[in-house]
């Protein structure tokens, strides 16, 4: 597995690979692994020819500070973890590399920023598709894979994808649970061992939702049957609980069909916000 820090060598490795006709898959990272972003190293290998990391902890993206310097960095392990999984290539630069001066460049995604997690983290989505755009532009990768946990990120990237012309195929890969069906996310290994246990409530929640809505109940009732729910956990205090269009994030109605839809839930949980999301016929 080649380690780059630089762009000039990363791209000079990379103009090579492209010019003996290889396919380019791209997976970038915050670091802190698991099985989640692995299952997107997976996807890549499968449908590629070369797999390249990046691991980079993008402030811009950070609405907040303590949230930032909370997040785990474990780059020895991270590396140890793409070698064993077959990685070809991982991109790590620094702060200065990414940004040499602070970025004056501000994209805004309209409508499906300002609602869930971008109403939420302002200026969440535009650090988000900053670096984004800044990883796609270095890489120029064929193929890029992002998992269905951030759905909201993924549709930002798709529609940045779109407006920018970037030439390559976005995937969305499945959600990977704990065996509780706790989501996997690097903010997991903050919670403690109660916690961890406990906050498997949250895919039941969301499954119990669907079923509902399968069984005709009305989305205000279950919305409040939720809410009910979460009120009466002592360690889990509930940031939304919405029933959204899946293609643009936008509320439903009662006329439209489930299939369309998408629940999506944020939780805090000891201070650790942890986001999830049911699509309802997948
Ligand atoms: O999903 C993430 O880990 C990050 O938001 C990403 C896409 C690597 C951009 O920093």
């Amino acid at each position: 597995m080649r380690i780059f820090h630089e762009p000039e060598s990363l791209k000079k490795h990379l103009s090579s690979v492209k010019t003996d006709q290889k396919s380019i898959g791209f997976v970038p990272t915050m670091g802190a692994l698991h099985e989640g972003h692995l299952s997107l190293i997976d996807a890549a290998k499968n449908t590629t020819d070369k797999v390249v990391a990046s691991i980079y902890i993008n402030p811009t993206q950070f609405d907040n500070q303590s949230d930032l310097d909370a997040y785990p960095r474990v780059a020895e392990q991270d590396l140890e973890m793409l070698k064993n999984r077959g990685c070809d290539i991982v991109f790590l630069p620094t702060d200065t590399i990414m940004y040499p001066k602070p970025s004056q460049l501000n994209i805004s995604f309209g409508s499906l920023e300002n609602t869930l997690e971008g109403k939420e983290r302002p200026g969440h989505f535009n650090g988000v598709g900053l670096i984004v755009s800044k990883l796609f532009h270095l890489i120029l990768p064929d193929h890029a894979f992002f998992g269905q946990k951030d759905y909201q990120q993924f549709l930002i990237i798709d529609q940045l994808c779109q407006e920018l012309f970037f030439p390559l195929r976005l995937h969305c890969m499945p959600i990977v649970r704990e065996a509780n069906g706790l989501a996997m996310s690097s903010r997991n290994g903050r919670l403690s061992k109660l916690a961890f246990k406990e906050a498997g409530l949250i895919y039941d929640s969301l499954l119990r939702a669907k079923a509902a809505l399968l069984d005709g109940i009305h989305i205000p009732m279950i919305k409040e049957e939720i809410k009910n729910f979460y009120a009466g956990q002592k360690n889990f205090d509930l940031a939304y609980f919405e029933f959204r269009n899946k293609y643009n994030l936008q509320a439903v109605d009662e006329q439209m069909e489930p299939k369309d839809m998408i629940i999506c839930i944020a939780v805090y949980c000891e201070n650790v916000r942890l986001i999830d999301n049911l699509i309802i016929n997948s």
